[in-house]
């Protein structure tokens, strides 16, 4: 048993309440002694915690950091963040997320990191990820579910996450087809999702998440200023990463259980309710064709279909969207 994460759970489901030491040495099943020695070291982590003779122990706060302790405890999730696998700096939490579903690592396992140094965006390009501001993270999947439904669980993912935004900081965002998160015109979140199946059948994906939690305007590069936005600059409040990712898990974990019943139906609608391309003039950009037209709708795979100028309709799977 992890002892510290038990000490942990028990103060969320107490908050504000003194523990005694007595209690949480039953709870762990370890001496009051063990309760001392984890104490100290979760203080030496940065928990703050007030001990006071007779009462015992209480949560006063925690760390600005994400440990997988963290994220576990008080998580009321079934399958979704149940397993984390926290790192401070890392090339690509992508690549270990693949080589943890490899190894057998079960759904909704979570790779987070403080720092990326070779962040992955999608089509090759590169993720600024700088250290302790953004939530950096990768999920483990298994849907039992067709190859060519897979894109669903983008849109999935990104409908999950612009929900956690709005009920987080109460902005206003939108998505840009197929995964990017807007706020006011400016990118705060991308979602990268990386498939590995047989021929005919899904073994797991592994869905990236980048979100700009608490970056600071000056802390983007040059040429990202004008486009890239934080969740902090644009709510003007700090935002709680661990509880952040915690609300996405829960967010999560209904929208896919839903889908998983009843199909695709739901993340369409509410999809599109979010999204910033549906209606407008676009230019599609695929590795070999350009395209001009307007954004109609989604069709029941997750597609985007584009009406052109002349009326006919076009099915875009993979491109860049610009407006
Ligand atoms: C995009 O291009 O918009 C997708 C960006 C995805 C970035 C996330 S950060 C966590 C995970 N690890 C990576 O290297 N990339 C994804």
């Amino acid at each position: 048993m992890n002892i510290k994460q038990e000490i942990l759970k028990a103060f969320h489901a107490n908050p504000g309440r003194f523990i005694s030491g007595e209690e949480l040495s039953q709870t762990c099943g370890c001496s009051r002694t063990a309760v001392w020695k984890h104490i100290e070291e979760l203080r030496q982590e940065g928990y703050e915690v007030e001990a006071v003779r007779k009462a015992g122990y209480r949560l006063l706060a925690a760390p600005d950091r994400l440990s997988a302790e963290a994220v576990i405890a008080g998580l009321d999730t079934k399958r979704i963040g149940q397993h984390v696998l926290a790192y401070d700096t890392v090339v690509s939490t992508q690549l270990l997320a693949h080589e943890a579903a490899a190894k057998g690592m079960p759904e909704g396992t979570l790779v987070i990191a403080e720092q990326q140094t070779g962040g992955k965006g999608r089509l090759g390009r590169a993720w600024h990820s700088p250290k302790g501001t953004g939530i950096w993270m990768s999920m483990i999947v298994r849907p039992v579910i067709p190859i060519p439904k897979t894109p669903q669980m983008t849109l999935l993912t990104a409908v999950a996450v612009a929900k956690t935004m709005q009920q987080e900081t109460g902005v206003d965002v939108k998505i840009k087809w197929p995964n990017d998160i807007f706020i006011g015109g400016k990118k705060v979140c991308g979602v990268l999702t990386e498939l590995n199946a047989e021929a005919d059948r899904v073994n797991y994906l592994v869905i990236g998440i980048g979100i700009n939690a608490n970056t600071a305007a000056a802390d983007f590069p040059e040429e990202l200023r004008d486009i890239a936005t934080s969740l902090a600059i644009e709510s003007g409040t700090t935002v709680d990463r661990v509880r952040f990712i915690q609300q996405f898990c829960r967010i999560f974990e209904a929208e896919y259980d839903h889908y998983l019943r009843h199909g695709f139906d739901r993340i369409k609608t509410e999809w599109e309710a979010c999204s910033y391309t549906i209606g407008r003039w676009v230019t599609v950009k695929t590795i070999h064709s350009e395209l001009e037209g307007r954004a109609v709708g989604l069709d029941e795979e997750g597609v985007l279909i584009i009406e052109d100028a002349a009326g006919a309709r076009h099915k875009v799977y993979s491109a860049d969207v610009n407006y």
